[in-house]
């Protein structure tokens, strides 16, 4: 009977269980009502007195080793449940959402580049600025509107420190450091004191371009905006100056863009005029200069700016401003890099 306990033993000892439902036919095979053990107790009643001692010492060692036995299986297997035992590694995997780079950052990237094939360099200024680089070098009058505390988020009074309300100021700031020629855009984020709307916003992004040398003309002006208008919406694309109005530019204009939705016969997107308004620019005047101690007799130049945000309204034909700033994936999803 003790050969047949070791035997008994030794194969409980090899016993190994992949789920709980075969522990659980091991515990019943051993440990049930009519399992091996039982069975053991009930031959023990016939065993000689003087094994007595040594064969129940043995049956209960083994009553006890299963008993841990069953425990440990029991352990193994809801710890491994808890790793990699659940995950199927035949399933395909869970798709992942891949990232698509913000409509605005796409359409800064390729300004940048249209402009760089040109020539020009990148400049970036504070956004934190004070009133000299943001309006009074410009040739803002102390009066302007612009300067008002509806406009503008001041941060100090006396003197004046303001979020730039334009990229403008990083012409300052670039005419104050560099060497002639000049020939750069400044693309950054501007706050201005607005309502939020579909069509406004309090922050937004901009494109400034500067462009200083001996004999720059008007001419190079247009030339240098058709060029980008038809690289960013085009070639179809015509180009319209209008005349307007900027303290820092004379003469100065409004350039608008034939509207490629109706293609200038007239829509609700262009307001049925066939052009769509897209940027300001005009010659540097005289005064920011000479402000910027260039010699206006020498040197001429030109500049524009324009809303990155507006350029990419009209790239893709979004309605409301606000979209660009909400985040929302379902929006931003749409959008694959080009650049
Ligand atoms: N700073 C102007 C604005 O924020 C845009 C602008 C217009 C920039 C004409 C220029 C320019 O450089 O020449 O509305």
């Amino acid at each position: 009977m003790l050969q047949n306990i070791d035997t008994i033993l030794e194969e409980a000892r090899q016993f190994k269980a992949e789920t709980k439902e075969e522990v659980e036919q091991f515990r019943i095979k051993y440990l049930g009502k009519k399992g091996v053990l039982s069975g053991l107790f009930r031959d023990f009643k016939g065993v000689s007195s003087e094994q007595k001692r040594e064969v129940g010492l043995k049956i209960n060692q083994l009553k006890q080793y299963v008993a841990d036995r069953i425990e440990t299986l029991l352990a193994d297997i809801t710890e491994e449940s808890g790793n990699e035992k659940t995950v199927d590694l035949t399933l395909p995997g869970p798709s992942l959402l891949s990232g698509a780079r913000h409509p605005v950052s796409i359409v800064r990237n390729e300004i940048i580049s249209i402009f760089g094939r040109l020539g020009y360099t990148i400049s970036e200024g504070p956004e934190i600025e004070d009133d000299w680089h943001v309006f009074s070098s410009l040739n803002f009058p102390p009066e302007h509107p612009a300067r008002d505390m509806q406009d503008t988020f001041f941060i100090e009074k006396d003197p004046d420190i303001l979020l730039r309300t334009h990229t403008s100021s990083v012409q300052v700031r670039v005419m104050e450091k560099e060497s002639l020629p000049i020939r750069t855009i400044s693309p950054g984020r501007v706050f201005r004191n607005e309502a939020i709307s579909a069509r406004a916003h309090c922050i937004f992004h901009q494109v400034e371009g500067l462009y200083i040398d001996e004999n720059v003309s008007f001419a190079d002006l247009k030339q240098t905006l058709l060029y980008f208008a038809r690289e960013m919406f085009g070639k179809k694309v015509d180009i319209r100056l209008r005349p307007s109005y900027f303290p820092f530019t004379e003469p100065s204009a409004e350039m608008d863009i034939s509207c490629q939705i109706c293609g200038g016969m007239g829509c609700n997107v262009c307001k049925h005029t066939g052009w769509l308004e897209i940027l300001g620019c005009g010659m540097v005047d005289p005064n920011v200069l000479e402000f910027n101690h260039i010699d206006s007799n020498k040197y001429t130049g030109f500049a524009f700016g324009m809303g990155i945000e507006r350029v990419a309204m009209l790239k893709y034909q979004v309605r409301d401003l606000r979209l660009y700033f909400e985040n929302d994936i379902r929006f931003l999803e749409q959008f694959q890099a080009a650049y």
